[in-house]
C-alpha cells in the first residue's frame, strides 16, 4: 500500500514509475469513477515524454501519443463492459511502447500475462491510497522499488 497525499504526490508517484518503464509494458488502472485514473496517466504519460494533451478516451477507448523514446497507449474500457469486444489489444501491447489501461476488468480476457495493476481508493479529496499488485518478475520489481522509496 503506497500513500498518496496530494495531486503533486501522484505526479511524483507517476514518474518514479516511468523510469522503470520498458517497450512492452502494461499498467492496469482499477478504481471507482473519478478515483483518478485518468489524472495518473496524464502524469505518466507526461513523463514519458509526451506534449500533445492526454485526454480521457472515454468515448474513443484507445487513443494513441508519441513519447520521447515509446509510444504512449492510454485506453479506457468503461464503455466495453459486457461487449467481449476485441479491438486487437494485443497488437498494442506487443509494440514499442507503454499501455496504460482504465477500467481493465471489461477486457480481462485480452489482457496480457504480465503487468502491474494500480488499484486507486480515495481516502478524502486529495489523498489516495495505491495498491499494486505484479504480474511478471519485471514488475514485481518495479512494485518494491516504488514501495520502498
Ligand atoms: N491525489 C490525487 N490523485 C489523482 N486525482 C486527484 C488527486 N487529488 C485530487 N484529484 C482529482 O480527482 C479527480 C480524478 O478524476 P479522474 O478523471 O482522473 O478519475 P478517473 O478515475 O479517471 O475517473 P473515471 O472512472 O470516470 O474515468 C480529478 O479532478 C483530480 O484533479
Ligand atoms: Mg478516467
Amino acid at each position: 500500500m503506497k500513500k498518496i497525499h496530494s495531486l503533486a504526490d501522484m505526479e511524483t508517484f507517476a514518474q518514479q514509475l516511468a523510469g522503470h518503464l520498458e517497450a512492452g509494458d502494461v499498467l492496469l488502472l482499477d478504481g471507482d469513477l473519478g478515483a483518478g485514473k485518468t489524472t495518473f496517466s496524464q502524469f505518466l504519460g507526461r513523463a514519458l515524454g509526451v506534449t500533445r494533451t492526454i485526454s480521457s478516451p472515454t468515448f474513443n477507448i484507445i487513443k494513441s501519443y508519441k513519447g520521447s523514446t515509446l509510444y504512449f497507449h492510454h485506453m479506457d474500457c468503461y464503455r466495453l463492459e459486457d461487449s467481449e469486444e476485441d479491438l486487437g489489444f494485443d497488437e498494442y501491447f506487443n509494440d514499442e511502447a507503454v499501455t496504460v489501461i482504465e477500467w481493465s476488468q471489461f477486457i480481462a480476457d485480452y489482457l496480457p500475462e504480465t503487468y502491474l495493476k494500480i488499484t486507486i481508493k480515495v481516502i478524502s479529496e486529495t489523498e489516495r491510497a495505491l495498491q499494486l499488485e505484479a504480474q511478471g518478475a519485471h514488475f514485481e520489481k518495479i512494485k518494491e522499488a516504488l514501495e520502498h522509496v
